[in-house]
């Protein structure tokens, strides 16, 4: 299957998707890169390694406007599925609704728990025992779609939010690469998912 990602950074999700595809039995490929902004780091990494990539900044276009560009780009591209990984910017429903049950992102928390942003920072200033990652379907609404996916990782006496982020983010290369690979080996999109993800929308 082929996949597009979307990064606005370091891209190291990215990167681990990438890696992944090099092994002879993955069931995906990455055929295009794509991120908001022209300076993020993962850019280069794939360009590398021989992915084609597309970079735009979004300021000044309205959100829809960008997302029908991004749109096209993915589709020139020949994918059927687009992973997000750390792609910072809100998508419109349009583009939403244009992937449903085709576009996946990884969340740094043990979904439902803090979606949004900090979720490191929350997850100690709580006393949880454990914090970790998420894969789930993308919908309308922010870190809301059906989960795929959870690695849970312990949270260690003294661990700061840095030391916990780099821990998680271990954890988050080795459960995005299985669950896409799980998720586009699947015969067709589940009814079970596509029915809870419209239920989500409504
Ligand atoms: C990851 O922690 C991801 O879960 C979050 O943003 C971070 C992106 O890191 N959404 P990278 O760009 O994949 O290295």
């Amino acid at each position: 299957a082929k996949v597009a990602v979307l990064i606005s950074g370091r891209g190291s999700n990215m990167a681990a998707l990438l890696y992944a595809a090099k092994a002879a039995d993955c069931p995906f490929e990455i055929v295009l890169v794509a991120a908001n902004d022209p300076g993020a780091a993962g850019l280069v990494l794939a360009a590398a390694e021989g992915v084609a990539t597309f970079a735009m900044s979004h300021k000044g276009l309205k959100r829809a406007e960008f997302d029908r560009i991004i749109d096209a780009e993915i589709r020139k591209a020949g994918a059927e599925y687009v992973a997000l990984a750390g792609y910072m910017r809100l998508l419109s429903p349009e583009f939403v609704g244009k992937w449903e049950g085709r576009m996946l992102n990884i969340h740094p928390s043990l979904l439902p728990k803090y979606k949004g942003l900090d979720t490191h920072k929350r997850a100690l200033e709580a006393g949880d025992s454990h914090a970790g990652c998420s894969v789930h379907i993308v919908t309308a609404e922010l870190d809301d779609g059906p989960v795929l996916g959870q690695t849970p990782v312990a949270i260690l006496p003294g661990d700061t939010e840095d030391a916990l982020a780099a821990r998680i983010l271990i954890a988050e290369h080795q459960l995005y690469s299985r669950v896409l690979a799980e998720y586009v080996q699947r015969d067709s999109q589940p009814e079970a998912i596509l029915a809870q993800v419209r239920e989500r929308a409504m």
